[in-house]
């Protein structure tokens, strides 16, 4: 049952009971229909109070019923509304908590609305790339008027029920009620009782005084804010049908927009992200159910780059924070940066003085191991050297509270070596936060041989506490993420061997939507890291074939914008990439010494060879285990690599290009002789799904 019924006073209480945010399933459906035609039957039923249980009023559709059958069976949710809106007895909303998407558009079909201070209102549909599909659009404007409507709709963003009610003329709540909200809602119910019923939401009229002016502005707005997305024009369009259409024909605009949205590859890749970040805390073979750690107090070794920002991470919570140096003055630059980074957010109004300062109340600093004793959780981010790793976790292993989790941030570096340097290997887990780690979401959470179930389900759960999008992976070289990202480098110095400049391929992957191509990238990073990996491959994986123009590049001592100069020109103190001649002559001449006729490469061609490259090396991954499932390697790349969101990832744009596409293409580039045939085999796995005809997700 997942809405129940009871009746108080002459008042039908419907409650949707569907944890954890009474997603409005079918099972929740049906259950209130029944109740509806209950209350409307009993005689002694005077008025009808309709809330949610736990949590939230609702939180709209339900996502485990996204796609199914299900999700639209009867009674659907329009039918549901209009079912409220014909009750021939007051139905009364008690609103708490969350009520967004679908679960607003439910209240916006009762009869009054009674709403406690604090509670989190949206249509968030935008967001996956939807427009509200029950009357949002079409209610939304009636009672909060034009622009209010507009803005929520457009952004999808909640805005608190307070702010709501204050609005002069809003007619979206009939009261705010301070204290229990149901005692308030029966009361509310009582009162009306045998009243005359309000008209109903559908019967109001939206008024602006310069109604063509504002669409026009909110639609110049919406296109320079969201180039690549088709949703949010159309919510300017479905608002303005409640300003010039009647309401039903509205409501049939908003439906056609609705579901021609639902198809188009954008929704479907934010969708995919949407589903994809919930699903990347669940790990198969360790149940939800599993007892995590309490992490009260945490280590960080190492003051640099990134013991500072993840340090970050942990004050924000509200975690106390204890970073250990070797010298008191790398510890003082640690923290001179991380007050910097925090004074910079304050300066800008995005933290209040007060909360600065409670957050570095919790922060305290050491030479001493000692000082570690009591932590729950201790992550290492010192030099990548394996040597100097060893000494941190014989040393941690000698220190630690037994049940202590012990985590390497180590890019690179194998974690069941690290995990044998101390008796514990149970605890040990990497944690491979991304720069500037108190700004990138993602966080790979390395699983070892040997990592307990209960570290892992800890760690995950930290991860979401700090806000990260954390992603399990298997220990390989380079994991999930920069496994991957070898392979799509390799292609663009092949690009650059066959006739690109950077600026070309730069430019083509930046059209896709990348947020950066990989020559800005490099320089933004230092080339000189991959330079140093590429070496320590050199002798680990002789033979690995790749353009040399990046060595070479390196050796004129242009590492990025650190030096000044990069696979780009830089000028004092800028960060505009200016192609560079010095550059374009050392490819020219690396090209004549390989015997390489330079020729035009297509835009489309450089993406695809890009893109491909990421999608070959996934299936590989996928295949070998160290990623769970194929989401899972999009939510890294969404989070972690600036690929663009509305393709939903590279495995979500490889299933929509389709496989056996995606196969034939591989094939043609294995035959250019410039690039390297191997690297264009498929992947068993992607051969597999392509010749039968499946898809990755
Ligand atoms: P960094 O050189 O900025 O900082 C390392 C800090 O560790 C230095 O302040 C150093 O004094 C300290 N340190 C070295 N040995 C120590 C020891 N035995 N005990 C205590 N402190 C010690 O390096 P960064 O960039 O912060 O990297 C740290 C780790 O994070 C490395 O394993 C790296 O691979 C990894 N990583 C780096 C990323 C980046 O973009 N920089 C991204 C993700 C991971």
């Amino acid at each position: 049952m997942s809405a129940s019924y009871e009746v108080r006073d002459g008042v039908a209480v419907i409650t949707m009971n569907n944890p954890p945010v009474n997603g409005l399933g079918y099972d929740t459906r049906v259950a209130m229909a029944d109740g509806l035609a209950r209350a409307q039957a009993d005689a002694a039923v005077k008025a009808i109070v309709l809330t949610g249980a736990g949590k939230a009023f609702s939180g709209g559709a339900d996502i485990r019923e996204f796609g199914s059958p299900k999700a639209i069976a009867e009674p659907n949710l329009l039918t549901l509304i209009r079912m409220a809106e014909l009750c021939g007895k007051p139905i009364v909303a008690a609103i708490h908590s969350v009520c967004m998407g679908g679960g607003l558009e439910l209240a916006l079909g009762c009869h009054y609305r009674v709403v406690s201070p604090g509670t989190q209102v949206a249509l968030p549909e935008v967001k996956i790339g939807l427009i509200p599909g029950a009357g949002g659009t079409q209610r939304l404007p009636r009672v909060l008027g034009l622009e209010t409507a507009l803005n929520m709709i457009v952004s999808g963003e909640p805005v608190k029920s307070e702010l709501l009610a204050m609005q002069p003329g809003q007619k979206l709540f009939d009261k705010l009620v301070d204290g229990d909200l149901m005692a308030g809602a029966i009361a509310f119910a009582q009162e009306v009782a045998g009243k005359p019923l309000p008209p109903l939401v559908r019967d109001l009229k939206v008024s602006h005084p310069n109604r063509e002016a504002y669409i026009q502005f909110a639609r110049n707005m919406v296109k320079g804010m969201s180039k690549n997305f088709p949703a949010p024009a159309k919510c300017v369009d479905a608002v303005e049908y409640s300003l010039t259409r009647k309401f039903d024909d509205g409501m049939a605009g908003e439906r056609e927009i609705f579901t021609a949205l639902m198809f188009t590859p954008e929704a479907k890749a934010l969708r995919h992200a949407f589903l994809g970040e919930r699903a990347a805390s669940k790990i198969p073979d360790v149940p939800e159910s599993t007892p995590v750690r309490d992490i009260k107090k945490v280590g960080v070794i190492g003051a640099g780059t990134m013991g500072g920002g993840i340090s970050m991470n942990f004050l924000n919570a509200g975690v106390p924070v204890t970073i250990l140096e070797m010298k008191q003055e790398a510890l003082d630059r640690g923290v001179a940066t991380i007050r910097k980074n925090y004074e910079a957010q304050v300066k800008k109004g995005k933290l209040k003085q007060d909360k600065y300062d409670q957050r570095m109340a919790l922060l305290s600093t050491t030479l001493s191991y000692d000082d570690l004793k009591d932590c729950d959780l201790i992550i290492e981010a010192v030099f990548e050297e394996l040597g100097v790793k060893e000494t941190v976790f014989k040393t941690l292993d000698a220190v630690a509270k037994p049940g202590a989790i012990l985590a390497s941030n180590t890019s690179t570096l194998d974690v069941d070596k690290i995990a044998a340097f101390t008796k514990r290997p149970q605890d040990v887990v990497g944690m491979h936060f991304f720069s500037p780690a108190n700004v990138m979401k993602l966080l790979e959470v390395v699983r070892g041989k040997a990592t307990a179930k209960d570290v892992l389900a800890t760690v995950m759960a930290i991860g979401k506490k700090i806000k990260k999008t954390a992603v399990v992976s298997g220990v390989c070289d380079g994991f999930i993420g920069n496994r991957m990202i070898e392979q799509y480098s390799r292609q663009a110095g092949f690009l650059l061997d066959e006739g690109c400049t950077p600026a070309q391929v730069d430019k083509a992957i930046e059209k896709f939507g990348f947020a950066m191509g990989p020559f800005r990238m490099g320089d933004l990073a230092g080339n000189d890291i991959g330079w140093a990996i590429r070496k320590r491959r050199a002798i680990e994986h002789p033979g690995m074939r790749y353009s040399k123009t990046a060595d070479l590049l390196c050796e004129m001592g242009r590492y990025g914008q650190k030096t000044q100069a990069g696979w780009y020109d830089y000028q004092a103190g800028k960060r505009d990439a200016i192609p560079s001649a010095k550059v374009d002559q050392m490819i020219a001449d690396y090209r004549k010494e390989q015997g390489i006729t330079p020729r035009k490469v297509s835009d489309e061609e450089i993406v695809q060879r890009l893109v491909f490259a990421l999608v070959n090396e996934a299936a590989k991954i996928l295949e070998e285990g160290i990623a769970n499932k194929a989401s899972d390697i999009d939510m890294v790349y969404l989070t972690g690599y600036g690929f663009p969101l509305h393709r939903g990832g590279p495995l979500c744009y490889a299933d929509q290009v389709g496989l056996y596409n995606v196969v034939s293409t591989m094939k043609r580039f294995a035959a250019n002789p410039h690039d390297d045939a191997s690297f264009w085999q498929p992947a068993p796995l992607l051969a597999k799904l392509a010749a039968e005809g499946k898809s990755f997700t």
